[in-house]
């Protein structure tokens, strides 16, 4: 397995490429399962989550085809195909391996009449149950069972009648799940208190590209007016705002000075706000986002929250780089309930950041210092590169495989700016 050697103490200096943002590409694939036409997806990130969903796409039947990219390039162009869906099950090994294969459970039941999914169980930053996106769908007239580990969702003759759900929870999945099967519903169905992530935008555009009827696009209320059929679609992943915001932090950290190209500031508010609180210069460009930092970092307290709020998936980047900022911040993560685990691995690097529930309390250190670290999530990962760009000495971050989950060629994106990091074989 690769592991990363990063030597701290390099500026980054230069322009970032922003791929296609990976959550949006794992709710817009499976929307190919709505129709019998051709959906393409331009921008797509290369990434072992999105291969990872195309198998999955192709255990059902769906053909897919990348077309012609360059291996330099960023990015891809996927067309997918489901004329003829030949299985409506999606299998343990495939879902324990990514959580996300339960989006396939909406557009499967809308296309098919009923889908078959393993539960996905646990994993590192939580619990993470599914019952909300159980019980919108039974909110539309699916039938819901259980049996060894699997959900089986069945709508009635004639597809799903349609109805009415409110979210007591914001759930980013479970609103896309509902979205996709309400689209082919034979009524319509009505969601409140659902999550409005600009990833939910980018489902709810493909879909209306689609020809799906959908009302309050960009609102926690969503009408869907259920369509006989849909068609295909040619479509464009938006931007990664949070790879976007990773990148601003590593570069924040470094002193230094970069153009985010492609990233779009009004999907990235909150993080954008943190960042000047903590003295980092913001300026939206044409085509991207300019970052620059060269005064003194300054602590600041974040509080995770649903979108537009400050995004749990930004927390562990922002508190690596408020380990390094003059005085105290405190940050609460309120999404999910174990997502500190890169608290330990910072310290080792010479953080001062105590934990209590969870309440993280960072004092920024003057330095750090390299170390050899891992993490077990993707955000947590990133969070140790940060660190490790601006540590004294080396640090070696292993389990890659988190890293390759998310972020494009990220090492080749930080050589483009200078920063001294290498991927090589761990043997
Ligand atoms: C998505 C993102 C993930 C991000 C998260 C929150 C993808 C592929 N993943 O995950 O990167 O960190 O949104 O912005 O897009 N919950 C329930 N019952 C449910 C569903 C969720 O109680 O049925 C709870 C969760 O445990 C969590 C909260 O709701 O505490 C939010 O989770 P949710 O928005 O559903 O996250 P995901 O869609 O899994």
């Amino acid at each position: 397995m690769d592991k990363l050697v990063i030597c701290g103490g390099n500026r980054l200096e230069g322009t970032i490429p922003i791929s296609g943002a990976k959550n949006a590409a794992l709710t817009l694939i499976p929307c190919a399962l709505l129709t019998e036409e051709p959906v393409t997806l331009r921008n797509l990130p290369r990434l072992a989550d999105i291969d990872g969903f195309q198998h999955l796409m192709n255990q059902f039947g769906v053909t897919t085809v990348i077309q012609g990219t360059r291996p330099q390039d960023f990015g891809r162009v996927m067309s997918l195909e489901a004329p003829r869906i030949t299985s409506s099950v999606a299998p343990y090994d495939l879902v324990r391996k990514m959580r996300a294969s339960i989006l396939v459970l909406g557009p499967m039941l809308a296309r098919m009449g009923e889908a078959t999914v393993s539960m996905p169980g646990g994993c590192a930053i939580g619990n993470r149950p599914i019952d909300l996106h159980l019980k919108a769908l039974e909110a539309f007239g699916a039938r819901i069972e259980l049996a060894q580990g699997y959900v089986k969702a069945m709508a009635p003759d004639g597809g799903l009648p349609g109805g009415d759900f409110d979210f007591p929870v914001v759930s980013v999945g479970a609103t896309e799940n509902a979205v996709m099967a309400a689209v082919l519903a034979s009524g319509t169905c009505r969601l409140f208190n659902a999550a409005r992530e600009p990833e939910i935008v980018d489902l709810c555009n493909l879909l209306s590209a689609m020809g799906a009827e959908i009302e309050g696009i960009g609102t926690s209320d969503l009408t869907i007016h259920g369509v006989r059929r849909l068609h295909g679609a040619t479509y464009r992943v938006m931007a990664d705002r949070i790879e976007a915001g990773s990148y601003a932090c590593a570069a924040a950290i470094t002193g230094g000075e970069v153009f985010l190209d492609g990233a779009r500031a009004d999907e990235m508010h909150a993080t954008l706000t943190a960042l000047r609180l903590i003295g980092v210069e913001i300026e939206e460009r044409r085509g991207g986002i300019a970052v620059h930092a060269d005064g003194p970092l300054k602590a600041t307290d974040l509080t995770t929250a649903p979108y537009p709020g400050f995004a749990t998936d930004m927390q562990a980047q922002m508190m690596a780089l408020l380990c390094r900022a003059e005085g105290t911040s405190v940050l609460k993560e309120t999404i999910f309930e174990n997502r500190y685990m890169h608290v330990p691995e910072l310290r080792r690097m010479g953080a001062d950041i105590a934990t209590e529930g969870r309440t993280a309390i960072v004092k920024g250190v003057a330095r750090m210092t390299g170390a050899e670290v891992m993490a077990t999530d993707l955000r947590a990962s990133f969070s140790l590169v940060i660190a490790g760009l601006a540590a004294e000495g080396e640090t070696v971050v292993r389990r890659l495989y988190h890293l390759d989950r998310g972020y494009e060629r990220l090492e080749e994106k930080l050589q483009l700016v200078g920063a001294d990091i290498e991927r090589v074989a761990d043997d």
